[in-house]
């Protein structure tokens, strides 16, 4: 593999820039060599790691609720293919072994590739379980309709969720989600690096309340408002803001409450603002309350290199580490680690986050990153 040109590999799979370096009839035979022998290549592997994902199964089929690990992981892309194979209980159950199993130090393979094979949704499920979620809270920031992260906190019974959504559309669905015996307290507003007001795009669709569409402000669809805006510390940390801003569907959640209990998860994905809103949690980061930290990666959203690098960096410095989940809209994730090592195998860490987002933005595609300090 490593004589193939790491531009024909992304050619190959992504089919860009591809006929543009295949002008002369010497370079397209070579090219043509080189999918040729790709493509042989890629068989192989995928007849020999399908027989070694099945041997694995054999050896330790996916059944133990409590978080099986699949097989031995001393190979991780046939760990990936596996899990991915596997229904979503099992994509969680898997996760949440690994990520048990995982003590200390940068997170292993192993979390990686479970991590990999798994969706934001799988990975809500694996993070939010266990006995004693009702002495956590959760952090639901770009909350929209409560699902999955606000929605399965709820129903665990997590002992307080603060989520914040600036979509009044969404927001009416949100604050209906159902508690099971914790404290509930949706913000109707935009979270960001300070607190104020802002003017925020939104659009008149119902099928697009994440307003994949309002960065296209010429759309006549794409109208504007002006929404609250406030710190993640400032909910939680002087907890009191948050009720103020928003009367609390939770009675019974008081301000010492909310800022004395540890948080299993700070989840945002707020379309690319995601730096903003990790410098308005810094206080909360440093303090170490934070157990995970899931961030929606989308290098489109990002804009630039140095926001994207800007808002992992403010999770790296609060000693938090690393590892991807599986690729939005691609069917085939393990298929994906076969031409990018990357993928499934390695940790996002401060030393490899230029590649990483070299790696999504190549891809074309958006990920989300699980992050946790061990
Ligand atoms: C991460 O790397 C950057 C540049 O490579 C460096 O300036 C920064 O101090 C590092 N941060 C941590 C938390 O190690």
């Amino acid at each position: 593999m490593s004589s193939v040109p790491k531009a024909a590999v992304r050619a190959a799979l992504f089919g860009r820039a591809f006929s543009s370096s295949a002008r002369s009839p010497s370079i397209r035979r070579r090219a043509v060599g080189t999918v040729t022998l790709l493509l042989a290549v890629s068989t192989a592997w995928v007849l020999l790691s399908g027989t070694v994902a099945r041997l694995l199964r054999t050896v330790a089929p996916v059944s133990d609720k409590q978080g099986a690990r699949i097989g031995p992981m001393s190979n991780v892309r046939a760990t990936l293919r596996a899990v991915q194979k596997a229904k979503p209980e099992e994509r969680a159950n898997v996760l949440a072994g690994e990520l048990a199993a995982w003590k200390e130090g940068p997170p292993p393979a192993t979390v990686a590739a479970a991590a990999a094979a798994c969706t934001p949704r799988d990975a809500a499920d694996a993070l939010l379980r266990g006995p004693g979620l009702s002495s956590w809270g959760v952090v639901d920031v770009g909350a929209n309709g409560g699902y999955p992260v606000t929605d399965v906190s709820l129903r665990r019974g997590a002992a307080w969720v603060v989520s914040i959504e600036p979509d009044e559309r969404n927001f009416k669905r949100l604050r209906r989600r159902r508690r099971n015996g914790g404290a509930f307290l949706p913000v109707a507003g935009a979270a960001g690096a300070n607190s104020g007001r802002a003017k925020m795009r939104f659009h008149k669709s119902r099928d697009d309340f994440s307003c994949f569409n309002c960065l296209d402000t010429r759309k006549s669809e794409v109208f504007e408002h002006d929404v609250n805006v406030y710190t993640v510390d400032q909910l939680v940390m002087d907890a009191t803001a948050a009720t103020v801003a928003q009367p609390p569907e939770g009675a019974g959640c008081s301000a010492s409450k909310v800022a004395a209990v540890p948080i299993r998860l700070l989840k945002t994905d707020t379309q690319g603002h995601e730096r903003a809103v990790l410098e308005g949690a810094r206080r909360l980061l440093a303090a170490k309350r934070v157990h995970y930290v899931m961030m929606e990666f989308d290098p489109k959203l990002f804009h630039t290199r140095d926001n994207a690098m800007g808002a992992l960096r403010e999770i790296f410095a609060a000693g938090l580490q690393c590892v991807q989940l599986a690729l939005a809209g691609v069917s085939d994730n393990a298929r994906l680690s076969e031409s990018f090592p990357f993928f499934g195998a390695r940790a996002v860490t401060n030393e490899s986050a230029t590649e990483f987002y070299e790696f999504v933005k190549a891809s074309d595609k958006y990920t989300d990153v699980l992050c946790s300090s061990r």
